[in-house]
């Protein structure tokens, strides 16, 4: 034969063994199993496949199925691997996300549950314990879900000065240093989610501090209405380009603001608004700010060029400050305290409007016992975070606020809190605390200092990280729903 015959006689060959195999395999399906396949079929498998498989699986035939498997069984089962890999894929995004979520949820529980730490899993050496924790456990373990799975979407649209950007120092710091973090500009973020399928939160990058600066120069006006439209736009923008806020109404979207002005924003749309998680200083509940949705963050008083206030405390038998406050007249608590403490009426309780020249602020605070932290013109004051780098007991003379960190710190343990109507008792109330729970306060303090402390990069722990964890909780709190 030559060679073009025997090509022909293949051609011609192969056809009709696979015409053979066809209609082999047909009838041995058909003879096994429900089972009418067309070619047509067998590529476009029925979502709902008539083949009982795992009903086969069960009974005895199961033998006849593995080893006289036809051509096309193997083929649909190809198939069916495809499918469900397809469907795998197909599993939402966010289907996979609230999965995670639900293993966190089960891990803390069981933390809780079992008061157990899972040191095999150390991703940090800090170890939360003791009593300034409402549940060490749970927090540990929490902290530590958050750092394995935690995804954040910054959105990547507007436009500097007053978006992308914030102040670095001074009273709204924390603001811009939070913003800078998130958008990973000079540290690395290991939070950062790389497409936002793959978030579980997101994050809308403008600043309060920021828009007030530009938008009000000169501040002639205190009307919210630029402040308003910048808010409602950003999130219009967002809401129109991407299926995120839309899909869950803004319940896993947050903001961090430090301004006075920010709790404001919801009032341009409270409807809008509704679900949006504000991560805020200004953490006044009588202004709207809810304790289960939003986020208390500490003010603190950036030094430009560094993170944090001064530690200059002292040893507690060094301490010749029983308590003290230096700070302007702002707003009706601090004018009540200077009405019944103001310079030197009594020798114990330290009040000063304007701290005489001689005297350095910080080395006050580490000089003193107890340091008063009334509120100024709005109810956070840097003041808390100052008494505590400097390992003084804040006395926290405030009404309506929402402490930060309050979810997972028992703020009883490491501060005093003295309602604003309490005033002229401070004295007989600090007095009536024994050296015994006195010292049980300081070593509260210095075993919270961790968390008010700025790093950049953020590390596990500190301040930014408990706010992402204040965060985290809320998200944890809400099951989105997926197809
Ligand atoms: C598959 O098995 C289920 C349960 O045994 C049965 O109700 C159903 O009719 C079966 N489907 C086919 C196509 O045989
Ligand atoms: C394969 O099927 C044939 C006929 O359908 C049967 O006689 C044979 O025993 C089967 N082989 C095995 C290994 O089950
Ligand atoms: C706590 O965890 C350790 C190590 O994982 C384990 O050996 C121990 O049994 C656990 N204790 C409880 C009460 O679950
Ligand atoms: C989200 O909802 C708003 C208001 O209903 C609508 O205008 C917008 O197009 C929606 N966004 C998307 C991405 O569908
Ligand atoms: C605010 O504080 C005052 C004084 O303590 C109290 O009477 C009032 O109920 C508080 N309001 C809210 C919303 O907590
Ligand atoms: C908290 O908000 C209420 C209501 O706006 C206000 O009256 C109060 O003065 C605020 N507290 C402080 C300390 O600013």
């Amino acid at each position: 034969m030559t060679n073009s015959t025997t090509k022909f006689l293949l051609l011609l060959l192969l056809p009709t063994f696979l015409l053979i195999i066809f209609f082999y395999s047909y009838f041995f399906n058909q003879n096994n199993f429900n089972f009418n396949p067309t070619l047509n079929k067998l590529l476009k498998p029925p979502s709902n496949p008539s083949i009982n498989i795992s009903n086969q699986l069960d009974n005895n035939n199961h033998v006849r199925l593995r080893h006289n498997i036809s051509f096309f069984t193997l083929l649909k089962k190809k198939l069916e691997k495809k499918e469900k890999k397809k469907k795998k894929k197909k599993k939402s995004n966010l289907e996979k996300l609230e999965e995670g979520l639900a293993r966190a949820r089960a891990a803390i529980r069981e933390a809780a549950r079992t008061r157990n730490y899972t040191l095999k899993e150390e991703v940090t050496t800090f170890i939360p314990r003791g009593s300034v924790y409402r549940n060490p456990h749970a927090f540990h373990q929490s902290h530590i879900e958050m750092i394995k799975r935690l995804k954040i979407w910054t959105y990547k649209e507007g436009e500097q000065p007053l978006v992308h950007h914030g102040p670095l120092s001074n009273i709204y710091g924390v603001e811009g240093q939070f913003i800078e973090e998130m958008e990973g500009k000079t540290t690395s973020n290991k939070f950062m989610a790389r497409h936002p399928d793959e978030a579980h939160i997101f994050f809308l990058p403008f600043s309060v501090a920021k828009t007030v600066q530009f938008l009000y120069r000169p501040l002639v006006s205190y009307n919210r209405g630029p402040l308003h439209r910048v808010a409602l736009d950003y999130v219009n923008v967002v809401a129109m380009k991407y299926p995120y806020w839309n899909a869950s109404h803004g319940a896993d979207h947050f903001m961090v603001s430090c301004h006075d002005w920010a709790p404001d924003i919801s009032d341009a749309d409270p409807k809008l608004f509704k679900n949006l998680i504000r991560a805020l200083c200004n953490a006044n509940s009588s202004e709207g700010f809810q304790p289960m949705r939003d986020v208390s963050i500490p003010e603190i008083k950036i030094p430009v060029g560094k993170l944090c206030p001064p530690s200059l405390g002292l040893r507690i038998s060094k301490r010749q400050i029983f308590a003290f406050f230096a700070g302007g007249n702002h707003g009706h608590v601090r004018t009540y305290l200077f009405e019944h403490w103001k310079e030197k009426k009594d020798e114990d309780i330290q009040v000063y409007e304007y701290l005489p020249k001689n005297l350095n602020y910080f080395q006050m605070l580490g000089q003193s016992k107890f340091c008063l932290c009334p509120s100024g013109y709005e109810v956070a004051s840097p003041r808390i975070v100052e008494a505590i780098h400097a390992e003084c007991v804040p006395v926290i003379i405030k009404d309506n606020y929402s402490f930060p960190f309050n979810d997972v710190l028992d703020w009883s343990e490491f501060s005093i809190h003295i309602p604003v109507a309490k005033i002229p008792e401070i004295k007989t109330i600090l007095k009536g605390i024994s050296f015994k729970d006195y010292l049980k306060l300081v070593k509260g303090v210095r075993s919270v200092k961790w968390h008010f402390t700025l790093n950049r990069p953020s590390k596990p722990f500190d301040l930014i990280h408990m706010m992402l964890h204040s965060i985290w909780l809320r998200r944890l709190d809400i099951i989105l729903p997926y197809q």
